[in-house]
């Protein structure tokens, strides 16, 4: 694997091996360029096929789906099926393998993702979710969490391809309990993130000893603030993304894709 590296990289890894060497609280926060060897094409990507003349950010909105829900719903079953198939790449192994070698050796790991892929749990990461889950639905009236009848016998909460499958799966659903319609469980530009998943991200990038940005523009707000926040804090940040982005709070930048980069920082941390 090391032989893929090229000697500038390979003394990267080793200072941000180095770095983490020893440190008992570590905080990673991945972003959609993380999934990006899986499949998934990035939010900065441009759309594709029927999509291509949408933005996301302008589809991802209260406001998009007070105008036109059809349209909105119809997209994320569009991405549903996308994200459908798509496994896990290297990187989610690897930061996989990591927090569960951390978990035995006493370690705190905590993996916060703006993903709402389930790309990370399919890895068999534990893993807090700050923009939602691409598996969830609910109203967007009473915000009751909607199941499909279809689903309600199932116990887990794995993607709803129920919903994606049936035929008219572009069609608006509506809430038995109020009428409203059912839109996806995902935090839309504008709106608040989920309360619990926040305060343990806040606290973990407030506490950690080192932070670790994985695959994103570092754009978004909040979520792009916990840099800041665990380097107030006295942490030292690493960044590993290919291309530049706006976080300057970073000490040490490893360019290149994560799902090279993760497996041989993983395997010279663990040993393994
Ligand atoms: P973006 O699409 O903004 O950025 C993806 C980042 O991944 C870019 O900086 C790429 O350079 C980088 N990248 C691409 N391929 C990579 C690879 N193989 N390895 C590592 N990095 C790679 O995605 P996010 O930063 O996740 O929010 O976007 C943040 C939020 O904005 C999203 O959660 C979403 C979005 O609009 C909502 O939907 C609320």
């Amino acid at each position: 694997m090391l032989a893929e590296l090229s000697p500038a990289l390979i003394a990267e890894v080793h200072d941000a091996a180095k770095l983490l060497a020893s440190k008992q609280r570590i905080c990673l926060l991945t972003g959609a360029g993380i999934s990006a060897e899986s499949g998934i094409p990035t939010f900065r990507d441009k759309q594709t096929g029927l999509w291509e003349n949408h933005r996301a950010e302008d589809l991802a909105t209260p406001e998009a789906f007070a105008c036109d829900p059809a349209l909105v719903w119809s997209w994320y079953q569009w991405r549903r099926q996308l994200v459908a198939d798509k496994k896990p790449n290297p990187a989610h192994k690897a930061l996989a393998y990591w927090q569960h070698h951390a978990k035995a050796n006493h370690q705190q790991l905590t993996l916060i993702t703006q993903n709402v892929d389930d790309l990370h749990e399919q890895a068999g990461s534990t893993v807090v979710h700050l923009h939602g889950n691409l598996a969830r639905n609910r109203c967007s009236q009473c915000q009751t969490p909607y199941t499909s009848a279809s689903n309600h016998s199932k116990d887990s909460e794995a993607l709803d391809n129920s919903d994606v499958d049936r035929q008219d799966a572009e069609t608006l659903i509506t809430c038995s309990h109020c009428g409203g319609y059912i839109r996806p469980d995902i935090v839309w530009f504008g709106e608040s993130l989920p309360v619990q998943a926040w305060q343990t991200a806040e606290e973990a990038a407030a506490d950690c000893e080192v932070f670790i940005s994985i695959g994103t523009s570092s754009l978004v707000y909040p979520a792009a603030g916990l840099a800041q926040l665990a380097k107030r804090n006295g942490a030292k940040v690493i960044e590993i993304n290919p291309n530049p982005t706006p976080n300057t709070t970073v000490d040490m930048i490893i360019k290149e894709k994560a799902g090279i980069i993760m497996p041989v920082l993983v395997k010279q941390i663990t040993g393994s």
